[in-house]
């Protein structure tokens, strides 16, 4: 049986040869794009490449991406949803479309990996009243032999393909396209009614389990229609643990040898066998890894954003071990360690992991271990018809994530009224002024002209703090929203109102100027020497993107500001209008929240 390996090497030979260019899989954490929480699709850090900006390694790239999808939590358990997944992605950056590509994955799943052709299914995009039927995909599907019965086609809901779901829900700039996907049928996973009466190959039901998803990036959102693009593209996403559940004709993930080690020590820590109690085991397993990815990408549990991400991973686990009969405060060290195995050599992680990974995520386990028994205690004197109204006290004063109540209920046979608990919070945010849990299902994907506009603020506010604070100044992060913009520093002291003055004064004199705003693609050392700001926690590949406002390509040494940055942004700072700074606070010790608009 292949091993998780040797499908790595042989997918990244396979497109070598066929003369695409590896790239380095980009942090689980954007810290340089506001617009998300996490790396959902291994075509996130490539959007202004998708958009025209030349890519330093050129039109034709390969990776494996780990990637991090809120959005499935409630399906984990189920056997084929994971939240932390590898996506094997290649591009073509307006280099080759539908041709080869169709034919190179067909012959790589095929004949590289054997997986038998009558246990494959494709799929096309059947067309709608603004975009065409994917007939060239049909003719090439039909080409290479597959049979017609195991062409399906689908609509903008299944055979569409944007980081917003379909056209209507794209916002502008958003670039996106029709996707041929590959499906894989497993014989032993029965149909269910519950999914529709008529099982098909994008049924829900697991007896086909979608592989693999070829978009031809072509299209982007704007002035609220579709646009063909400047070039087009191919982005491939091939989810990783799931093909090596095809090659070894088992759907359950959990028992490659991406998990059967982490499923291993969780037999040991809760001294029960795996088949007892498989849904449990597999959130466990699947949420400590995430949490693991998520720790090495420099986060620690916390009551905002990828921090909460991460405590509600760690939290839920801690509940299903408590379901499991694991022992007070269990210890996670082992399963840590054969997760670390399982990557050792991969995404920077080690075998021998310092101890600081395993530490934050027992130290949040300790932190609920005992609020948690408390809360049960409490959640148990409860009667049924107090829960929906309780959940958030649940929330408040035992720091139970939502839906931890709500399958705690379940198993009373009792469905929540999670209204109740969002209208309290609500309220109480209103009243604390707190946005604290909002951001959980993830994934925003704003591109907006504002949203770009204030992108490129950030980089000008970032050159001008430094200017009038010193260069102490660095950037901790930002969230960028249509109506605001806001961005982390550090700094070792608090900036006075009229050194924040003079800040806004630097970047607007700036925005006056008409500063062209231009990328360029350096080897890393020499951008370094160029004194583009790079980001602390993130790691760059040899070859690396940056975003200078003024110069030119030719004289960028000259540039106001330089920044490791993957874009988008505006293309001359005129575009930018005034920027007002409404407010700066302290939030850490030394560091500080500026909020402009
Ligand atoms: N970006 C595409 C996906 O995530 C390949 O499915």
């Amino acid at each position: 049986m292949m091993t998780h390996r040797e499908l790595r090497k042989s997918y990244i030979d396979f497109f070598k040869k066929r003369d695409h260019v590896q790239i380095e899989p980009s942090s689980l954490v954007l810290y340089n794009d506001p617009t998300t929480l996490f790396t959902s699709a291994g075509m996130q850090p490539l959007i202004s490449n998708l958009l025209g900006a030349k890519h330093p390694m050129g039109t034709r790239l390969i990776d494996i991406q780990p990637c991090f999808r809120s959005v499935d939590i409630d399906e984990v358990g189920d056997g084929r949803h994971t939240t932390f997944f590898e996506m094997m992605g290649n591009w073509s950056l307006g280099d080759y479309f539908k041709k080869e590509q169709i034919e190179w994955y067909w012959t790589f799943f095929t004949e590289v990996l054997s997986l038998p052709k009558e246990k494959l299914y494709v799929t096309i995009f059947e067309g709608n009243k603004e975009i065409p039927k994917d007939i060239e995909s049909e003719t090439l599907w039909k080409k290479l032999g597959v049979a017609p019965s195991h062409i399906r086609e689908y609509d903008v809901k299944k055979n569409w393909w944007s980081r917003s779901g379909p056209p209507e829900s794209m916002p502008e700039g958003e670039v996106g396209g029709p996707s041929s996907e590959l499906f894989f049928e497993f014989d032993t996973v029965l149909h269910t009614p519950r999914f529709g009466s008529v099982c098909h190959p994008n049924c829900e039901c697991g007896h086909y389990v979608e592989i693999a998803n070829s978009v031809f990036v072509e299209y982007k959102k704007s002035n609220n229609s579709l646009q063909l693009l400047p070039q087009k593209n191919v982005d491939f996403g091939g989810g990783f643990d799931r093909i090596m559940a095809a090659i070894q004709n088992n759907p359950d993930l959990f028992t490659t040898d991406l998990f059967s080690q982490i499923i291993t020590s969780l037999e040991e820590l809760a001294n029960k066998k795996y088949e007892s109690q498989k849904s449990e085991f597999q959130v466990i397993a699947d949420h400590i890894k995430a949490s693991v990815m998520i720790c090495k990408a420099g986060i620690t549990p916390s009551n905002k954003e990828q921090g909460y991400v991460l405590r509600r991973l760690i939290r839920r686990s801690l509940v299903k071990m408590n379901i499991l009969g694991c022992s007070m405060k269990p210890d996670i060290k082992p399963l840590v360690k054969s997760i670390l195995t399982i990557y050792d050599g991969l995404y920077d992680l080690s075998e021998q992991d310092n101890g600081t990974i395993s530490k934050t995520i027992q130290d949040e386990i300790e932190r609920f271990d005992e609020t948690l028994r408390r809360g049960l205690k409490y959640f148990n004197k409860l009667n049924n018809d107090q829960l929906s109204e309780q959940a958030f006290n649940l929330y408040q004063t035992y720091g139970f994530p939502l839906e931890v109540t709500q399958e705690l209920t379940a198993q009373r046979g009792v469905t929540l009224d999670t209204n109740t608990f969002h209208q309290m919070n609500q309220t109480h945010k209103k009243l604390s002024k707190k946005a604290s849990i909002g951001f959980f299902k993830g994934g925003l994907a704003d591109q907006s002209e504002q949203v770009v506009i204030y992108h490129t603020a950030t980089h000008l506010i970032h050159q001008a703090l430094r200017d009038v604070l010193g260069a102490g100044v660095r950037q901790e992060g930002s969230n960028i929203t249509g109506e605001r913009l806001r961005f982390d520093f550090q700094s070792s002291f608090k900036p006075t109102d009229e050194e924040i003055q003079e800040v806004q004064n630097i970047v607007n004199e700036k925005i006056s100027e008409k500063l062209p705003v231009y990328n360029l693609a350096l080897p890393k050392s020499e951008a370094e020497k160029l004194g583009a700001l790079s980001f602390f926690r993130e790691k760059y590949a040899d070859t690396v993107s940056i975003y200078c406002i003024g110069g030119s390509a030719e004289q960028p040494d000259v540039a106001y500001s330089k920044e490791f940055c993957g874009g988008p942004h505006v293309i001359n700072t005129d575009a930018i209008g005034k920027i007002k700074i409404d407010n700066v606070k302290k939030i850490g010790s030394s560091t500080f929240r500026l909020y402009a608009s």
